[in-house]
């Protein structure tokens, strides 16, 4: 049985369907218990990952889990993986780890569940993915508003990952030996602007988008409205001052997998009726 945490998120939800795929038994940690968003078969549980105690019931009889970062007991949460006698846990971190730094609260975060994972005699394996191509969704009230999208950063290029991609490396290192204590930095096919993501919505969508540059101080208010103070100083060291070099594409979902990542354009035609 393997236990996948955020299992109704961008990421976790495509992890239990390359799991069902591999044939593999597969519970759901879920916040709140809807078992209609889960697919036939996947048993959810209930639990909260900043809570360690309320997850002993979620691990009996697990022997692999797909984890979060950045709950505020990580160690914690790991040891109850180790009581209840987990063999593997794969962390998804993110890329920003690579060169990061303790005092961005982003990268913090990741640094310090990778210790945890890293110190807790559990076998691991890291993920290090780049941005996620979902983070487009982010988008969706300004299309259903009109024909314009506005971001920051618009000359930042992103080898953004579809989670679809991410899934499929947790299940292979999930399911097959040889990436234990193993990091792997993973990307998307491509490194694109944030107006040629916006130019191949609109070729999928039909429609005629228009991506126009916020200014820092448009962003910083509107990423107030959903971000905590420290994250939206990260998010400007990152791409604002550099410290995150997201743009190189990487070999390793497809030496991982078999097969090349997903394009954005894959990902934009497989969730168009979120646009819709
Ligand atoms: N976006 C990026 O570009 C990026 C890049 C690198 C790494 N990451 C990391 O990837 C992670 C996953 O991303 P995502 O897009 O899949 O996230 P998401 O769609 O927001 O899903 C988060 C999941 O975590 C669950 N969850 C939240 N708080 C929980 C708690 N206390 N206990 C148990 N479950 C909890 C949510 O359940 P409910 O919906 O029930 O609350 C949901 O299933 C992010 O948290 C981030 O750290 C993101």
């Amino acid at each position: 049985m393997i236990l996948v945490t955020g299992a109704t998120g961008n990421v976790g939800s495509e992890v239990v369907h390359a799991l069902i795929e591999a044939g593999q038994q597969v519970r759901a940690l879920v916040h709140h218990l809807n078992q209609s968003v889960l697919p036939p078969g996947v048993e959810g549980v209930v639990g909260d990952l900043n809570q360690p105690e309320t997850l002993a019931a979620a691990l009996v009889g697990v022997h692999g889990v797909f984890l979060l970062s950045g709950y505020q007991n990580m160690p914690g949460v790991l040891a109850e993986m180790r009581r209840a006698g987990v063999e593997r846990v794969v962390l998804l971190s993110s890329g920003c780890v690579v060169g990061g730094s303790m005092s961005n609260a982003i990268a913090r975060y990741n640094i310090l569940s990778e210790a945890a994972v890293r110190e807790s005699g559990v076998p691991w394996t890291i993920l290090h993915p780049s941005g996620f191509m979902s983070n487009a969704l982010r988008w969706l009230s300004q299309l259903r508003a009109g024909d314009v999208v506005r971001a920051p950063w618009g000359d930042v290029r992103i080898a953004a990952i579809d989670p679809f991609d991410i899934a499929a490396v947790a299940a292979v290192t999930l399911t097959t030996s040889g990436h234990e204590g193993q990091s792997y930095r993973l990307t998307g096919p491509e490194s694109l602007l944030p107006a040629d993501e916006v130019r191949v919505l609109a070729k999928v969508l039909g429609r005629d988008l228009r991506f126009e540059g916020q200014s820092d101080a448009e962003a910083r208010a509107e990423m107030s409205r959903t971000w905590p103070a420290e994250y939206i100083e990260a998010f400007f060291r990152f791409f604002s001052e550099g410290e995150y070099d997201d743009s190189q594409v990487l070999p390793t979902v497809e030496d991982l997998t078999g097969r090349r990542p997903r394009t954005f354009e894959q990902w934009a035609l497989a969730h168009a009726k979120a646009f819709k």
